[in-house]
């Protein structure tokens, strides 16, 4: 081994890492946010996320349909502050966040307006479930995006919404940068 690498040893240090706001309603419909670094795509059309227990998870026990949002730049302070504190013992969480929420169309979850692009989902299952959490697989049900952050294409351009990553290893926040290259495309350069 070339010993100008440093070992750190075993780290959850995926990187980047997303800054996912997980939208769920309580059994009276009352709205609630937290923050999951912890979760990425699964398949075609489901995610995971490793949750531990939260009100999140008390809500995801009464209503099986959740949003998933990615937090940005003008969002980044609301988004730190819904992964400290929780709702289980913060009754105003929400209004101390600041976000408005609306009843997502296909999911009974709120959809935080705010937050420029929105997926609907659906628990799919609790992968090794404990009193301490579970990974949880879901089924994405829709994509929903602020048509302000539309391309020419009318596609999401993820260059305007200023999404923020998660950086596991100093535990900040960093900005997606510009795009660079092509994928599946620049490579075949070198075939
Ligand atoms: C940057 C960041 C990433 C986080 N990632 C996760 C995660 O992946 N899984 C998890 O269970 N909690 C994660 N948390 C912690 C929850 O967001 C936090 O416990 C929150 O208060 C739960 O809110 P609730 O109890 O209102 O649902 C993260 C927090 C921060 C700040």
């Amino acid at each position: 081994m070339n010993m100008t690498m440093k070992s750190f040893n075993a780290k959850p240090w995926i990187l980047p890492q997303p800054v996912l706001i997980i939208g769920t309603y309580d059994n009276d419909g009352k709205p609630n946010a937290m923050n999951a670094a912890w979760g990425g795509q699964w398949d075609m059309n489901e995610i995971m996320i490793s949750l531990g227990s939260h009100a999140t998870t008390d809500n995801l026990k009464v209503n099986d349909g959740f949003t998933v949002a990615f937090a940005t730049v003008g969002t980044m302070v609301a988004a730190d502050y819904v992964g400290i504190v929780s709702g289980r013992n913060t009754p105003d969480k929400m209004q101390k966040a600041g976000w408005t929420a609306q009843k997502a169309p296909n999911v009974n979850a709120p959809v935080f307006m705010e937050l420029p692009m929105t997926m609907e989902c659906r628990v799919k299952e609790k992968l090794d479930e404990s009193e301490s959490g579970y990974n949880l697989v879901a089924e994405i049900v829709n994509v929903l995006c602020d048509e302000k952050y539309l391309d020419l294409d009318g596609n999401p351009d993820v260059e305007k919404m200023e999404l923020i990553t998660y950086n596991p290893v100093q535990h900040t926040y960093i900005q997606l940068g510009k795009t660079v290259g092509k994928a599946f495309s620049d490579g075949a350069k070198l075939k």
